[in-house]
């Protein structure tokens, strides 16, 4: 969370920094900075709120200066006003700071005790003043950052730029991804290759412990124990990236209609779609030998692996452990050899998952990842790289990410199960040919936008939704809880339906509508009988179901959404669509910021 940015430029970088936080707003939006050096002097800009606020600022007084930093900020410590926002500066130094210090109250009584004087409540002032009270005391600027780094313990990615150098930046890393983009006598910094994309596509990545002195021709890094060392310079695709939502509203809807495309992508990298069967050269596990698999992934991500969790245990015979990774890095699960170790992130850079995924290294356990940005820390460090190919993903509540996630998952519990004898060529050709008919289908689902529109109308007074489903109905039913309160702020919570008479069912009264997953399947009775125990409480009752569920519920007033008919195994990445869909139109409805709900970030890299 909180998105940096730095720029060594042949002309005013402030218009340029403005653009890279554009594209890292996703970060965060609590508020805005940017500083540069001018005239050898330090400036700063800084604004509350969105963006925008900064960029109104910037056009009235703009800031002149070839070198320069920015930040778009989600606040950790202390709340989104002015003085907290980013770069934090003294007379000598300016920061901007992605992470928490955590040993900042320590450092700040010591920095006070010597006479420092604080001016916000953030943990990253405290590195402004120790750099600055390094140089006062008589060091340059990069031995100052040499020895206030030693200081510092939590996770962090910053760039620092200096009163007096016009020539001279310095970032560092622990924790939260730092790119280094070069450029022709110019040099880049930023929280991910997307921001650098409209400077260059040369990037390199620092590792963790890595810091680096930027000047406009060279770039010297060093790593934790100080030694010069060398890191790979890729070809990014990031430069394709265009910042835009075509002609959508929001980029939300423009990523909900995305998916057909999008999945089919992911599709035909894991499958042979013109011979209906897997393709084995995307397959870099050796799935005989795993006997159990264990995933940790955060958000909506973990709602893919519980979906996974039905597919790998009935088509694999794989015991199957799911934890959400905040849970996962501190529980010290017991690894055993032949467990495979599963991290499901679109960013491939959130906190906990990539320290549930470093947990499973050190205990030598074998990782995979399911990732979208394969330059991601997580893309680096896992043994095996699965790839979503969902391109960049700017609403914050996760859409084509998730179904593509699903889509890959599902891709690769049929190779799976295809290596360990468990799936014949016949049912590898059914099953093929149904998630190739995936795009199909959802194209065919969002045609009904409208009518979950109209449906929506009567979700805007609500207070309280229960959303309920079974077997892989039951984590879309989290899924659709999840996005309608992250983005419409309404309570809503998921739960398995069968354990509605456990509790939740004492909410339920004619204020409290319940949102039903229920595609025709096995479970269906079994839904429906929860339903009639809805119904007869006198619950409002929206049912998601097919044809042949709408017919057989046999209960009069409530809504249906009449799905297409779908087998079981592509169900949930179907019905993941109206529950995104239900959210959208339930936010709009309500004029909440649909691809920037408050409180939230896209890329959570602090825990
Ligand atoms: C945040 C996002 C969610 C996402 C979760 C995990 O909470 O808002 O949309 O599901 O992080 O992110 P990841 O990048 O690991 O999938």
């Amino acid at each position: 969370m909180c998105g940096i940015i730095g720029i060594l430029g042949k002309q005013d970088v402030a218009p340029l920094l403005l653009d890279g936080l554009k594209r890292l707003e996703y970060r965060g939006y609590d508020s805005a900075g940017v500083a540069t050096v001018y005239q050898k002097h330090l400036g700063r800009l800084r604004a509350p709120g969105k963006l925008v606020h900064l960029e109104e600022k910037l056009a009235k007084t703009p800031l002149k200066g070839n070198v320069g930093i920015g930040h778009t900020r989600w606040a950790t410590h202390g709340a989104p006003i002015e003085r907290n926002a980013h770069p934090q500066m003294t007379d000598k130094v300016a920061v901007v700071h992605n992470g928490i210090i955590e040993n900042f109250a320590e450092l700040r009584d010591e920095l006070i005790a010597d006479g420092c004087v604080f001016e916000s409540d953030t943990d990253t002032e405290v590195l402004a003043h120790l750099v600055t009270r390094e140089i006062k005391g008589g060091l340059t600027p990069v031995e100052a950052m040499r020895v206030s780094l030693k200081r510092l313990r939590g996770a962090y990615a910053v760039a620092l730029i200096f009163e007096g150098e016009e020539d001279l930046m310095i970032a560092a890393r622990f924790g939260p991804p730092l790119a280094i983009g070069y450029g022709k006598g110019e040099m880049f910094v930023g929280s991910d290759a997307i921001a650098l994309a409209p400077f260059t596509n040369r990037i390199s990545y620092l590792e963790d412990g890595d810091w680096v002195v930027l000047t406009h021709n060279s770039a010297t890094i060093y790593n934790s124990d100080d030694l010069v060392v060398e890191r790979d310079i890729s070809t990014s695709s990031g430069n394709e990236f265009l910042v835009s939502k075509s002609n959508h509203r929001h980029f939300m809807h423009k990523e909900m209609f995305e998916q057909p495309e999008v999945i089919s992508h992911t599709l035909a990298h894991y499958l042979d779609l013109g011979n209906d069967k897997i393709n084995e050269n995307a397959n870099p596990i050796d799935w005989k030998n795993v006997e159990r698999l264990s995933f940790a992934s955060c958000g909506t991500a973990y709602y893919s692996t519980l979906v996974a969790r039905y597919w790998f245990e009935k088509l694999c015979g794989l015991i199957v452990e799911n934890d959400v990774a905040s849970e996962f890095r501190y529980r010290e699960p017991p690894m055993t050899d032949k467990t495979l170790a599963m991290f499901v992130s679109q960013s491939g850079e959130t906190a906990d998952t990539l320290a549930s995924l470093r947990y499973c290294r050190a205990k030598g356990v074998k990782t995979a990842t399911v990732v979208n940005v394969l330059e991601s820390t997580m893309g680096r460090e896992a043994d095996f790289v699965l790839p979503t190919l969902a391109g960049p993903e700017i609403g914050v509540a996760s859409t084509k990410a998730f179904t593509c996630q699903l889509s890959a998952l599902a891709s690769v519990v049929l190779t799976a199960a295809k290596h360990r004898g468990t799936l014949d060529r016949a049912m590898e050709t059914k099953l093929v040919r149904q998630l190739a008919e995936l795009p199909r289908i959802i194209t065919d689902v969002l045609k009904l936008d409208s009518d979950i529109e109209e449906i929506c109308r009567d979700l805007m007074t609500v207070k309280n939704i229960l959303y309920i489903g079974r077997g892989t109905s039951y984590p879309i039913a989290l899924e659709g809880a999840l996005k309608l309160k992250e983005l419409s702020y309404i309570h809503a919570e998921g739960y398995a339906a069968g354990e509605l008479k456990h509790g939740p069912i004492a909410l339920i009264d004619e204020t409290m509508p319940v949102i039903v997953v229920a595609p025709h399947d096995r479970w269906f009775d079994k839904t429906v009988s929860n339903l009639q125990e809805v119904a007869a409480r006198g619950g409002r009752i929206i049912l998601i179901t097919d044809k042949e569920g709408a017919n057989a519920a046999g209960i009069n007033s409530l809504s249906t959404i009449v799905m297409p008919d779908v087998p079981e195994f592509i169900a949930p990445i179907v019905y993941a669509v109206p529950v995104q869909l239900i959210a959208y139109h339930t936010a709009v409805l309500l004029g909440t910021d649909v691809d920037q709900p408050r409180n939230l970030a896209k890329s959570v890299t602090v825990e």
